[in-house]
């Protein structure tokens, strides 16, 4: 399935980009919200997209190729946006977007090891060149550290037993493979209506390989410290704890006024047409100029 940008119109509404605008997309993936803003900021403007996954950047590249000198691709994190910013002259930004998380590719492709459905590598890297794979955490983490990522990440009330069960039955055989993994979840707990029992395991499994949370939190300051004042940073998430990450910091950072008093959603003609706009929450902040700031 093609990967669908969520909250599209939105995005372009609150970041209101211009010709002449600088703009930061920290998770480019397949380039979909890029396509719709880079002709917004022609002529003058460029865009600095950034991306951990190579694959997904390259079809970002061709996907962009005709905007030419105006979009520059990096494969990093966004963590490590103000490097990158610096060093392609991306200061005083007019708007920066992180719209957080795996794209459609990533479970579409069992090879990436996303997928509980089809057999694939526990793997769940969006940078393929990281040491840390979902099959290490699975076969060399403790029972108390599998216990708190199921529980904190995955939000998963069988936290613990589940956490007992792959502790000893690694013992006998390792963990390879995504089905094996999800079958012995399911051995344990049975399916509740439409939701596959090993759903919150491996959303937690991969928020934990890519340190999802952490990531942002050493991202955000980097924002706000890059937008020039009147910039917007819009941020789509799709956790509620990634949601309160972010909440919190728009509320606490004096550098920051909150556009967008509660998160905003899909609208019900999107979320149809496309399922995982469903759980997506989208807030924007606006960088004020320091006299404006409270002391
Ligand atoms: C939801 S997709 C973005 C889709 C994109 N907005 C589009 O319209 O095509 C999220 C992307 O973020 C990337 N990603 C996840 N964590 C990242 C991080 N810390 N730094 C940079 N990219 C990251 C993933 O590889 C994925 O391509």
């Amino acid at each position: 399935m093609q990967h669908k940008p969520v909250l599209l119109n939105e995005i372009s509404n609150y970041l209101k980009p211009e010709p002449k605008s600088l703009l930061i997309d920290g998770t480019v993936g397949l380039g979909g919200h890029a396509a719709t803003l880079l002709p917004r900021v022609l002529p003058g403007g460029r865009l600095l997209g950034i991306d951990r996954d190579a694959a997904n950047l390259k079809r970002a590249r061709e996907r962009l190729s005709g905007f030419d000198s105006a979009v520059v691709l990096v494969h990093d994190s966004y963590a490590n946006v103000r490097t990158h910013a610096y060093a392609h002259g991306f200061t005083h930004v007019d708007a920066i977007l992180l719209d957080l998380g795996f794209s459609s590719v990533h479970v579409d492709d069992p090879g990436r090891g996303f997928s509980f459905q089809n057999d694939g590598p526990l793997d769940m890297r969006y940078d393929q060149s990281q040491p840390l794979t979902a099959g290490e955490i699975v076969n060399t983490w403790s029972e108390d550290e599998l216990a708190r990522i199921f529980r904190q990440y995955g939000e998963e009330v069988n936290a613990r037993p589940f956490a007992h069960s792959i502790v000893r039955s690694r013992a006998q055989t390792p963990f390879t493979s995504t089905i094996q993994l999800a079958e012995l979840i399911a051995g344990i707990k049975r399916q509740h209506g439409k939701t596959h029992p090993a759903t919150k395991v491996f959303q937690a499994l991969r928020i934990a390989v890519n340190d999802e949370f952490g990531e942002l939190e050493r991202a955000l300051p980097e924002c706000v410290n890059l937008l020039k004042p009147g910039g917007r940073l819009a941020i789509i998430s799709f956790h509620s704890l990634e949601d309160r990450i972010i909440k919190q910091f728009f509320k606490s950072t004096p550098a920051l006024k909150v556009v967008t008093k509660r998160p905003l959603s899909a609208t019900r003609e999107e979320r149809l047409e496309n399922p995982r706009a469903r759980s997506a929450k989208l807030r924007v902040a606006e960088k004020v100029s320091p006299s404006s700031q409270p002391l």
